[in-house]
């Protein structure tokens, strides 16, 4: 009865927002002496409350004609009512959005791709930087338009049910509830397995909140239903959470601790996708490559940590790591490829690069997030490394995978940063050249220990100048390094029809840019005289011969599967990374 009378508690405090805490803390609550909470008690749990959603967990074993029966209830809340989902923010928001469909699908819900046609509408947030949650606000604006505009249509109507999900309603539950009380739902990302419940309540016109935190929610016993099922590109989450606290960044604050999911539910999804046709897989984490499972029984105990990188919390050891991971996903099927987002540079030990190494099907291209090129500020941004132990593993992972692919991502006008510190910001995007690179200026964020600690002294107007000289300069080398390519033979995945002319189709090669190919060609395998036209899923041999810093053109030549191209290519290994197409055929 204590056990259950704690949770009622905590359920409260969710309404007063000092859950957190004792989320994080993973302390049971005892006593209270908040206010608020106080006068939410007083309000009083009901019989409801001891049989919210969050006690199924408890009651996994019991076969669903025993389950209590006002959860019963709660299945049928659906009621075939259609729901619009709004997603901003990181592939993971994707994900989690195929999570909170497949637990409203089997609730009886529908999906809507017509605003002016749903009964709920979910806006799956992001609270990473400003600029992210002003687009939330005016998107809100908007939505109540649409609402009031219906309500005006028909009296009668049922007001359109609005939900705030995510990153953004971990951070704000009071001001999305309190300021602005046309939201009839808050729902954290732990707490996606709730919405059912939630969205029953407000069909009597309650506010819904769920703002808890978990310590071990992985979603692992729900199989995501995809947006688009006829993509040939899936996402795959592994692990959630992050345990860094670099000090500009909110997400251990939205997303809270770390937690991986077990390898048996991640292969089991990864087949299952096989069996749909997927072709290329994107394993997904806010630290993706600090994975480890520790459900699985093994000796192993080592740490991933790369020398030279720290971190603040205790590293992890035992388990199942991210490279043995790796290694059971590329074994699932060779002709799927397998990328993964998004890593910190302190979890690449060899291992990891060496699996990357041997499987064809693992794409060459690795995210390395430096953040900074100067020791002074990754120190304030405790970041865990120096420029020199960042540029240590950028040449190892260049001596291991040659032709590697480098991503990474780059703040400008942290706390503190003077011209000087930015410049070498500068050279190291010079030394490195990067393929792909994502450049933000530094927006500050409530809860962080930036905020707490330093100042945002860098005027907007200077961060703003400092933004155009990296994306001027990252951009210079990712054209030269795409004009690079001008002449090789890559292996491009057809996603579909190019979205400037239906005459084109538009693929990507292993370093994840985007190839464009005409489509009314057809093709050939290699060895073969059947032709057909290009589809959607089809490895194809293109000669790239146009290039910018974004985008590759290219003729298609023959079609082809990820293990004969990639046998084919290590045949001719030494030559055709760096000669012509014309010189090996
Ligand atoms: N876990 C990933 C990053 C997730 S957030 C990693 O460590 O690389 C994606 C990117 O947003 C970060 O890499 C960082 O470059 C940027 N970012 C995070 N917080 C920010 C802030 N407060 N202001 C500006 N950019 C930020
Ligand atoms: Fe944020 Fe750092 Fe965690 Fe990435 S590693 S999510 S930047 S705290
Ligand atoms: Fe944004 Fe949350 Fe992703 S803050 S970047 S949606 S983890």
């Amino acid at each position: 009865m204590r056990s259950i009378s704690c949770r009622i508690l905590k359920n409260n405090l969710l309404k007063c927002g000092n859950y957190k805490q004792l989320c994080y803390r993973n302390v049971s609550v005892t006593s209270f002496a908040c206010e608020k909470a106080k006068r939410n008690l007083l309000g009083g749990p009901n019989l409801k409350d001891f049989f919210k959603n969050e006690n199924l967990a408890m009651q996994e074993n019991i076969p669903e004609e025993e389950v209590i029966p006002y959860l019963k209830d709660v299945k049928k809340f659906g009621g075939r009512r259609k729901v619009y989902f709004d997603v901003y923010g990181c592939q993971m928001n994707v994900n989690d959005t195929e999570i909170i469909w497949s637990i409203l699908k089997s609730n009886n819900f529908l999906k809507t791709d017509d605003l002016n046609d749903a009964d709920v509408v979910l806006i799956i947030t992001c609270a990473i930087r400003e600029g992210a949650e002003t687009k939330i606000w005016n998107r809100l604006e908007y939505l109540k338009g649409i609402r009031n505009q219906k309500l005006k249509k028909s009296k009668n109507a049922t007001p359109m049910k609005i939900g705030i999900l995510g990153c953004m309603a971990e951070r704000l539950k009071h001001k999305v509830l309190e300021i602005d009380q046309s939201v009839d739902l808050v729902a954290g990302p732990d707490s996606y397995k709730d919405l059912p419940r939630l969205l029953a309540l407000t069909q009597n016109n309650q506010t819904a909140v769920n703002v808890l935190l978990s310590l071990d929610e992985t979603y692992a016993d729900i199989m995501p239903v995809r947006l688009n099922e006829n993509s040939i590109s899936a996402f795959v989450s592994i692990m959630r959470g992050c345990d860094n606290m670099c000090t500009y960044c909110i997400v251990p604050f939205t997303r809270g601790r770390e937690r991986s999911r077990p390898i048996s539910s991640i292969l089991d999804e990864i087949k299952q996708l096989r069996d749909q046709g997927v072709k290329e897989i994107t394993l997904l984490g806010q630290n993706v490559n600090s994975y480890r499972d520790l459900s699985e029984s093994t000796v192993k105990t080592s740490t991933n940590l790369v020398k030279g990188f720290k971190t603040v919390y205790k590293t992890k050891v035992g388990g199942m790591r991210f490279a043995d991971l790796l290694h059971r996903v590329a074994e699932v099927d060779p002709e799927i490829r397998i990328r993964f987002t998004s890593p910190h540079p302190k979890d690449f030990p060899d291992e990891v690069l060496q699996v990357i190494q041997s499987y064809p099907n693992m794409c060459k291209n690795l995210h390395l997030p430096a953040q900074s090129g100067n020791s002074n500020v990754l120190e304030r941004m405790r970041r865990g490394y120096t420029r020199e132990a960042y540029l240590e593993l950028v040449d190892h992972v260049r001596r291991l995978l040659p032709n590697v692919a480098i991503s990474s991502d780059f703040i400008c006008g942290f706390c503190g940063e003077t011209d000087e510190e930015f410049e070498d910001t500068l050279s190291l995007i010079e030394r490195v050249g990067y393929n792909t690179a994502y450049l933000f200026p530094y927006s500050m964020r409530e809860k962080t220990t930036a905020h707490r600690r330093y100042k945002d002294d860098v005027p907007q107007e200077v961060k703003q100048k400092r933004l155009d000289r990296m994306v001027e300069l990252y951009r210079l080398h990712a054209d030269r390094l795409n004009r690079q390519q001008i002449g090789n033979l890559q292996l491009v995945l057809i996603e579909g029809l190019s979205k400037r002319s239906s005459a084109f189709l538009a693929g990507r090669n292993e370093a994840n840019i985007k190839v464009i190919i005409p489509g009314e060609d057809e093709l050939s395998w290699k060895t073969g005289t059947e032709q057909r036209s290009i589809r959607q899923g089809d490895y194809v041999a293109v000669q790239i011969n146009s290039a910018n810093s974004q985008v590759l053109k290219g003729i298609p030549l023959y079609l082809t599967t990820l293990s004969d191209f990639y046998r084919d290519k290590y045949l001719y290994r030494d030559k055709i990374d760096n000669l012509k197409y014309s010189s090996i055929l």
